[in-house]
């Protein structure tokens, strides 16, 4: 009843503001009353949308519409009907941060028909974290194809918003962010900086999804997309006079068009994730309820979170490489794919409870990478001459470990596409069921872009594909991920963002890159970030590969302490620990957390966050009373104080604690760890001293 009541309030007031005659409005609020959004359709035919969070205008009025060729669905348009249905259900991620999660919301569809006769809905969903909306147009008799010229969403924000971005780039997401107002919005900088792979900003006014702003009353809202099936990607450009994002889609190789779909169609979900603090946009699940349920049927007992070493980092640095020939065709002596070198990474792994090797560089074809016009680079079921693969799949088998197959393409996918049942069946034949997916260079066919449909369609193909061979995913070089791990729960990680690689060969990430990356980029799914790296200085290092020359002191910009707390504020299911056997071999006491740290979790609790500055994640192991605790800053010494208010009342427990040692920095003195142990029962606190760039791991197990 007093519901109805606050509806009614809130129609009177969109019909007395000046200026729009509406044909059609309603508002319609969240389950917990937060979130209102207004669907209005004006005398013009316009449709658009506003959206309150606790009271506050958080968007406001902003165009809603599509351009499809032949078809205007943003102007003229007519109001058929609507309806509002609202759904509360629960589910269970087959890994995850939470054991269980709720997707309640209250919908609404608009039911629209343009001046020539096509009929299509715009459906909103209100959740109590946020908003999500998209466009569908339903089967119709002889038309079976349309072509989508523009879509015209935007998000008309009130004031000039603290933002944190990173530029629209069509084919990388390898960029490192910037923390501005919204009017000062410019990529210019990035257009010099020729660090990532392959680089195509147009627009330096324009931004990558999902973007994270905070509102002058506090709020938090990320602007995202979900389930990013079949069309192109979303970036956004930026008015900033007047301060209003409007999507872009990332074109076809034909520049005219955005995709080109089948009726019945309709767009990704746009998700508006809100937050009134910053902690609560980690915890946020409004991407992945937006994306539909588990498509794999079966056993999925073959999915398996896991941690991985792998020859991976030795080739980063440049001891060794993934070539095996030289330019005269010889061999380079220093190939790092060779039996001997596995079987190394493999005992290392079995002794430390690993399940996962990477290697890469194992197959023929890398002399001629970054031959970037070639469509037959690689051959995935082609080893090199000193890569036994029968040898290597029988010993893996005796230690229980499994190889990650890598799979770097070249960015030729139709190579890529020719070769995956014959790729797929070769390694399942020799008991390997993951992959690691690679897409560095300019996409083939030529014209298409990395966030383009045609490069959607093809990491959704993959992700088919393997499922149906029962195959985990790891990809490198995809579009940003859009909560397709809850249809796709193969799809371990990805990377598409700048990850720790980039600390080996150039200037790297700066203190604040994991504290941004994690309230943006992590939003739409876990990443393969890489962490673990204990020898932080690399100019220790003479690289045998001149490629990866060290001595121009690259470094890794964080203590070592701060290297660890990464396994538990990053979240993946798949967690490398990236660096050598033999620097972890130096340091047993403080590898012993990455030995415990598990994969996959029952709750996540945040204790503190600032955007750019410094979180604390609290998680309990799956299935277990164990907790581990992560907390990092950026280059601001910090120290906190957190109540442990969530461990089981009738328990104490042992915490291990790895923190920053004496007068620990992350430039002038990263190494010192100091571990110690103290008992707890539920309600200590516990004092957190973190370094400047540093970090702290804690382990809290019951020991009764
Ligand atoms: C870039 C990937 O991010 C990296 O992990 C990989 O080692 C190289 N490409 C080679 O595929
Ligand atoms: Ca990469």
């Amino acid at each position: 009843m007093k519901k109805r009541i606050f509806f009614a309030l809130i129609l009177l007031n969109i019909s007395l503001v000046p200026g729009f005659a509406q044909l059609f409005s309603k508002v319609i609020s969240s389950p917990n009353n937060k979130v209102q959004v207004s669907l209005i359709l004006s005398e013009k035919g316009e449709a658009s949308y506003k959206v309150r969070f606790q009271g506050k205008d958080v968007i406001g009025q902003s165009r809603l519409g599509l351009q499809l060729r032949g078809h205007d669905l943003s102007s003229r348009l007519k109001w058929v009907g609507d309806e509002t249905t609202s759904d509360k259900n629960t589910w269970k991620p087959v890994w995850g941060e939470v054991d269980e999660i709720v997707d309640q919301y209250n919908a609404l569809t608009l039911k629209l028909v343009t001046s020539d006769g096509l009929h299509f809905d715009i459906v909103f969903r209100i959740y109590n974290d946020g908003v999500g909306f998209r466009y569908e147009v339903p089967q119709k008799d002889k038309m079976h194809e349309i072509v989508v010229l523009d879509e015209l969403t935007e998000f008309k924000m009130i004031t000039d918003l603290s933002t944190w971005w990173a530029p629209s780039d069509w084919d990388s997401n390898e960029h490192s962010y910037t923390h501005s107002r919204m009017s000062e919005i410019d990529a210019t900088w990035h257009l010099s900086d020729i660090e990532p792979f392959n680089q195509h900003i147009v627009d330096v006014h324009a931004v990558q999804t999902p973007v994270t702003m905070q509102t002058e009353s506090g709020t938090y809202m990320s602007i995202a997309e979900a389930a990013l099936v079949d069309y192109g990607a979303m970036h956004l450009e930026v008015d900033r006079v007047a301060l209003r994002l409007k999507t872009f889609i990332i074109p076809t190789a034909d520049s005219t068009i955005k995709s080109v779909n089948q009726l019945p169609f309709h767009t990704p979900w746009r998700a508006v994730l809100l937050s009134p603090d910053a902690g609560g946009l980690l915890t946020n699940h409004l991407i992945l309820n937006l994306n539909e349920a588990c498509k794999i049927k079966g056993d999925l007992s073959w999915i398996k979170p896991q941690k991985y070493v792998g020859i991976w980092w030795e080739m980063h640095i440049g001891k060794s490489g993934w070539n095996y020939r030289d330019k005269d065709g010889k061999p380079t002596g220093i190939h790092g794919a060779n039996t001997a070198n596995v079987k190394r990474y493999i005992d290392f792994a079995a002794k430390n409870g690993f399940s996962g090797v990477l290697v890469e560089g194992w197959y023929e074809g890398w002399e001629q990478w970054f031959n970037t016009n070639k469509d037959e680079v690689f051959n995935f079921t082609k080893p090199y001459p000193d890569y036994n693969m029968p040898e290597i799949s029988r010993y893996a088998k005796e230690k229980g470990v499994k190889i990650i197959v890598h799979h770097e393409t070249s960015a030729a996918v139709p190579s890529y596409t020719r070769q995956m049942d014959s790729a797929y069946a070769y390694m399942k034949k020799y008991g390997f069921n993951a992959i690691k997916t690679g897409y560095v260079g300019h996409i083939i066919p030529k014209g298409e872009w990395h966030d383009g449909q045609f490069m959607i369609n093809h990491y959704n193909q993959v992700l088919r594909r393997t499922a149906q061979n029962q195959i985990m995913v790891v990809a490198h070089e995809p579009t940003r991920p859009s909560g397709l791990q809850r249809t796709w729960p193969n799809l371990m990680a990805c990377e598409a963002a700048r990850g720790q690689e980039y600390n080996a060969w150039s200037k790297g990430n700066d203190p604040s890159h994991e504290l941004t990356l994690i309230f943006t980029r992590f939003l739409g799914g876990p990443m393969d970030y890489t962490p673990g790296i204990f020898q932080v200085e690399l100019d220790q290092y003479r690289a045998l590969d001149p490629l990866f020359d060290q001595s121009k002191a690259n470094r890794v910009r964080t203590t070592v302490a701060k290297q660890l707390a990464l396994y538990v504020t990053l979240y993946s299911p798949i967690q490398m620990a990236a660096d050598l056997p033999e620097n972890y071999e130096k340091r047993p006491d403080v590898f012993q957390f990455i030995r415990d740290v598990p994969t996959d979790w029952s709750e996540t609790r945040i204790l503190n966050a600032a955007v750019g500055d410094y979180v604390t994640t609290a998680r309990r192991q799956k299935n277990t009373s164990n907790w581990f605790i992560g907390s990092m800053t950026d280059e601001t010494p910090r120290h906190f104080k957190v109540k442990l208010d969530f461990l089981e009342a009738d328990k104490t427990y042992e915490a291990t604690i790895y923190e920053d040692g004496k007068a620990a920095h992350y430039l002038n003195n990263p190494y010192p760890v100091n571990i110690r142990k103290v008992r707890l029962q539920k309600g200590a606190s516990l004092k957190i001293n973190l370094a400047a760039g540093g970090g702290s791991a804690i382990s809290i197990i019951p020991i009764n």
